[in-house]
């Protein structure tokens, strides 16, 4: 299928390898169709340069790897210079709503780990509160998620398993499932929602993250790029 914002993730991707990243980083890369283009860019840009990268998924692992950029698995000491990655929505104080492509687990780990984490992102994503225009996914247990499921229910915030185009539950690739969850009205405070969520148990992660970008490129359909940089909010601990 056409993605009509795919040039205005292409610009966003190239100019935050250009400005962000720099020979001999130890880089986190991220998932979806705008961190590919930063995987791409980033190849296009160093075609032999040996960064020292951790991806988010499996998926992006091989798309490196098709490139010849080598990736690891993740150390317990690992620090990141800089993560760059995607989002299905960007609130102005940087808070986001993520895991559309299903790695948000891994994702917000390697923000976490990471000293810098640059956003990438088409215009389209950017929201004036999360839960605007995509829902909230939740990852969880398959054991637990029945229960989850039925409880998000009663709290109003219409989960919706994710499926395969099959029918099946869709698997991420830490084995767990997805709820992704519609709450009944946009999002005022994330990270309270953010905290409430991962009280339930079997629920591992949320795709909200508050406090952990430093900045969004937001790419436009004509190619041209700005940034929106985080000001205000709160600071999750850095490392895990
Ligand atoms: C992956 O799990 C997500 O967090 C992606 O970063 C997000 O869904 C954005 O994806 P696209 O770049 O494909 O829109």
């Amino acid at each position: 299928m056409e993605d009509r914002f795919d040039e205005a993730k292409a610009a966003a991707a190239r100019a935050a390898v250009e400005r962000y990243v720099r020979p001999g980083m130890r880089l986190a890369l991220g998932t979806g169709t705008t961190a590919a283009h930063a995987v791409r860019a980033l190849r296009a840009r160093y075609p032999t340069e040996p960064f020292d990268c951790v991806a988010s998924s499996v998926a992006t692992e091989r798309l490196a790897a098709s490139l010849g950029l080598p990736v690891r698995p993740l150390r317990g000491d690992d620090r990141f210079d800089l993560l760059i990655d995607g989002a299905d929505e960007v609130a102005p104080a940087l808070e986001l709503t993520k895991g559309g492509g299903g790695a948000l687990l891994r994702e917000k780990l390697l923000a976490r780990l990471s000293a810098r984490f640059v956003v990438i992102v088409d215009t389209s994503k950017l929201v004036r509160a999360l839960g605007e225009r995509a829902p909230i996914p939740l990852e969880v247990v398959p054991f637990a998620r029945p229960v989850v499921e039925r409880e998000l229910a009663a709290e109003r915030f219409a989960p919706r398993l994710r499926t395969t185009a099959d029918g099946r539950a869709y698997r991420t690739d830490n084995g767990n499932e997805l709820l992704d969850l519609r709450p009944e009205r946009p999002v005022e405070r994330p990270a309270e929602l953010d905290r409430r969520l991962h009280g339930t148990v079997g629920v591992v992660e949320t795709g909200i993250f508050v406090g952990l970008a430093e900045r969004a490129v937001v790419g436009a359909a004509d190619g041209s790029v700005r940034e929106v940089v985080r000001t205000a909010g709160p600071d999750p601990p850095r490392g895990a």
